[in-house]
């Protein structure tokens, strides 16, 4: 049974985790630049779809808390890199000064290493075995160079006369991978058949492509008090984006064409999937 704000209550939920997460063996310096990055707040989206997948595939939301916790891990380590002078060169990251602004940038590439390393600890918490190599191969096929590191290599690349066709794939490595990966690994976590996490890869692939296309627009449209972070930032990098190539109109028809998608990939489910739909209305109503 999922209600108007179960959003609330599986980011909630996903929060109390990642506080109570020990970093067991980590010297102090390494728990502390972790825990700032990880515990500073967010969207939690990838958590909450981790957990909220699980529900709407059947299962109990505390079944995949380990899911929920290694998908933010994976996604803090990457906005940490993200953010590096090497990489985009941001000093402001939910609000707060940047990793690497406040440790210093080896600190900052190590906290990152270590939150990637530990969402892999944290999946073989998964009591059934199948499950956690299920999660495992999941979460590292999408956070590894064939998914989001993929993705940032290429954002990174960008190769003259790249266009439409570059950017879609540049964008579903980067963003999508993760997102999709969340949804499933919650369907995983819910022991959901074959059909179910098709379904769920689907939709969580379209939704990534339209979060990305919405997190582009907001780069320009966006209030930086409320985004926590420095906006304005793929003009000044001369990024390919969806709003740099299709502008801002093309951009927000692309992120409904996506959110379209995503909830088309849910027909056929009942109202066991609401919370999935809600989800990819919601974090398209940012913009629209
Ligand atoms: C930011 O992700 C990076 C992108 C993939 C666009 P979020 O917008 O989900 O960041 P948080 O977790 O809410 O800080
Ligand atoms: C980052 O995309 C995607 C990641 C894998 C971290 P962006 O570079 O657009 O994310 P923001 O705008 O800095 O949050
Ligand atoms: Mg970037
Ligand atoms: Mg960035
Ligand atoms: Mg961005």
């Amino acid at each position: 049974m999922t209600t108007v704000d179960d959003y609330g209550f599986y980011k909630a939920m996903c929060e109390k985790a990642l506080e109570a997460y020990p970093f067991e063996g980590a010297p102090e310096t390494s728990s502390k630049a972790m825990r700032y990055s990880l515990l500073a707040g967010g969207k939690r989206l990838r958590g909450v779809l981790a957990l909220g997948g699980c529900v709407s595939a059947g299962g109990r939301a505390e079944d995949a808390l380990p899911a929920a916790c290694a998908a933010e891990m994976i996604h803090a380590y990457s906005l940490i890199h993200d953010d590096l002078p090497a990489m985009d060169n941001d000093t402001l990251r939910r609000g707060k000064p940047t990793s690497h602004v406040v440790f210093g940038e080896a600190q900052a590439i190590l906290a990152g290493d270590g939150l990637l390393t530990e969402a892999f600890v944290c999946l073989s918490s998964i009591p059934d075995p199948v499950t956690a190599s299920a999660c495992v191969r999941c979460l590292a096929e999408a956070a590894g160079s064939a998914g989001m590191v993929g993705g940032q290599v290429m954002d990174m690349e960008k190769p003259s006369g790249a266009g439409a066709e570059w950017l879609r794939e540049m964008e579903r490595r980067k963003t999508g991978c993760l997102i999709r990966a969340a949804v499933e690994m919650g369907m995983i976590c819910a022991g959901a058949d074959g059909d179910m996490i098709r379904r769920g890869r689907e939709y969580g692939a379209h939704l990534g492509a339209a979060f990305q296309a919405v997190d582009d627009i907001l780069d320009v449209t966006g209030d930086e008090k409320n985004m926590g972070k420095s906006l304005g930032k793929d003009r000044d990098e001369n990024k390919l984006t969806a709003v740099t190539l299709f502008g801002l109109d093309g951009a927000a028809d692309a992120a409904r064409r996506e959110t379209a998608l995503a909830l088309e990939a849910l027909s056929g489910l009942g109202p066991e999937a609401d919370f999935l739909r809600r989800t990819a209305e919601m974090m398209l109503k940012r913009v629209n």
